[in-house]
């Protein structure tokens, strides 16, 4: 992949209606059931990013059919559930835990064995957290000391489980409830704190008969799936970064159409409204069995914050860019809670203590959290360790530095938000490719 640096400065105005790309989570499951299931699903609004290509990729690999006949469109001939065909091939997931996680819970039911593999930060991230489970239930899949590459075995007799999840993780919960498509018996996962639910509700969407509420999900064996459209929403994680650069730029305004409002994702909405940010929810309303709002942003002045527990889990993805609107805020900051931000696509709570710290920010990094206090950032050099969504933040800081941003190592924001640079730019930022 040829190696992207960008130089991100202070912006005069931010004005307009940015419309960000489709939910990664929801497109990836979208492929996952549509391919599984009987007859023909149309994805509309899929997320055209690395991370979801490659499990498109990863499912035609497999003997689906996948057309795209327009840019976030997706026709996916499902092959039943027990239709996927083996291959000895590689399955590349990219830089996408999601990808592989999920995969790894669907491949363990198969009659076939399967390899899983990923970029260079890929792996290194743990995947005893769905093995082991896995495991429990009858899988049999080796690692690497807990690492990717995953060599699932086929063949195997899977068996229902009640497993209470150690750490709040909708991958894990997911891996677990493909898995059990294809267990004998009932498999149930209850959650130390509920998480993301896309792949209950579109179990549910496909006809799969499943019991859930949050904090727990239970399915059984043995049914199948229909096919079902899917209208993906604009992913709220993509819209995260509009929200803070709209708070904290002076004269900033900000539309956001149509942008998905699971409640388990907008833990950073509440988070900057607690801060004191202008933010307002329009045209509420259901899309495809999901809450979708416009949002609009206008600047207003933050205070820091003690960040309640509970919503970490809700904002999980968001904490990167929360970082930058914590310097932009008076006074202190403290985030607790949160050490599932070191097992990210990089270690985010270092990354980001590195990164700020280089902008002149004072940020104490704690083994699960950091405390920020507010103040003027200035223009330095940060290395984003090829994570996309610290990349992204530190785009958003270089509006209030009061000089050029320079970030490293910027390509793998295509992985989930193709196109940020421009749609940026659109509505006002000085973000440059250098
Ligand atoms: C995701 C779950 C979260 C999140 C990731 C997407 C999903 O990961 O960070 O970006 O689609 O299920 P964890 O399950 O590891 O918390």
């Amino acid at each position: 992949m040829t190696r992207l640096d960008w130089t991100s400065q202070h912006a005069r105005v931010l004005k307009g209606s940015v419309r960000v790309p489709g939910d990664k989570s929801v497109s990836h499951r979208a492929l996952m059931l549509g391919a599984l299931a009987d007859g023909t699903s149309h994805i509309r609004g899929f997320l055209e990013g690395e991370d979801t290509r490659a499990t498109a990729a990863v499912l035609q690999q497999l003997g689906v059919r996948i057309d795209a006949p327009a840019d976030g469109e997706r026709i996916v001939h499902g092959v039943g559930l027990h239709g996927l065909r083996g291959t000895t091939a590689l399955l590349d997931c990219g830089n996408a835990g999601t990808g592989m996680r999920l995969l790894a819970g669907l491949l363990a039911g198969q009659t076939f064995d399967s390899t899983l593999v990923g970029d260079e930060s890929l792996s290194r991230r743990p995947m005893r957290r769905v093995t082991d489970p896995l495991a429990r239930m009858g899988a049999r899949i080796d690692t690497q000391d807990g690492l990717p590459p995953l060599r699932v075995r086929g063949g195997q007799s899977l068996q229902g489980i009640s497993y209470t999840l150690p750490v709040a993780s909708a991958q894990v919960k997911s891996a677990l409830l493909l898995a059990g498509l294809y267990a004998h018996g009932e498999t149930e996962v209850i959650e130390p704190h509920p998480t993301r639910d896309y792949t209950e509700r579109m179990l549910a969407a496909f006809g799969w008969p499943i019991d859930f509420a949050p904090g727990r999900a239970r399915l059984s064996g043995g049914h199948t799936l229909r096919a079902t459209d899917v209208d993906v929403p604009a992913d709220f994680s993509s819209a995260a970064f509009f929200l803070v650069a709209g708070s904290i730029v002076p004269g900033a305004e900000l539309r956001l159409p149509a942008v998905g409002l699971n409640p388990r994702r907008t833990g950073l909405l509440q988070a900057l409204r607690l801060m004191g940010a202008d933010i307002r929810v329009e045209n509420e309303r259901e899309s495809g069995g999901e809450p979708v709002g416009d949002l609009v942003v206008r600047h207003a002045p933050l205070h820091g914050i003690e960040l309640p527990e509970a919503l970490v889990p809700d904002m999980i993805d968001e904490f990167p860019v929360f970082f930058v609107a914590a310097t932009a805020a008076s006074g202190k900051t403290v985030v607790r809670g949160a050490a599932e931000l070191r097992v990210k696509e990089s270690d985010r709570l270092a990354t980001m203590a590195d990164g700020l710290r280089a902008l002149g920010a004072f940020i104490d990094e704690v083994p699960d959290g950091a405390t920020i206090t507010g103040g003027a950032l200035r223009g330095g050099t940060i290395e984003s360790h090829g994570d996309h969504r610290i990349a992204m933040s530190f785009a958003v800081a270089g509006l209030i530095a009061d000089g050029p941003v320079r970030i490293n190592d910027c390509s793998n924001v295509a992985t989930s938000f193709p196109g940020f640079l421009e749609l940026a730019n659109g509505c006002g930022f000085d973000l440059r490719n250098t």
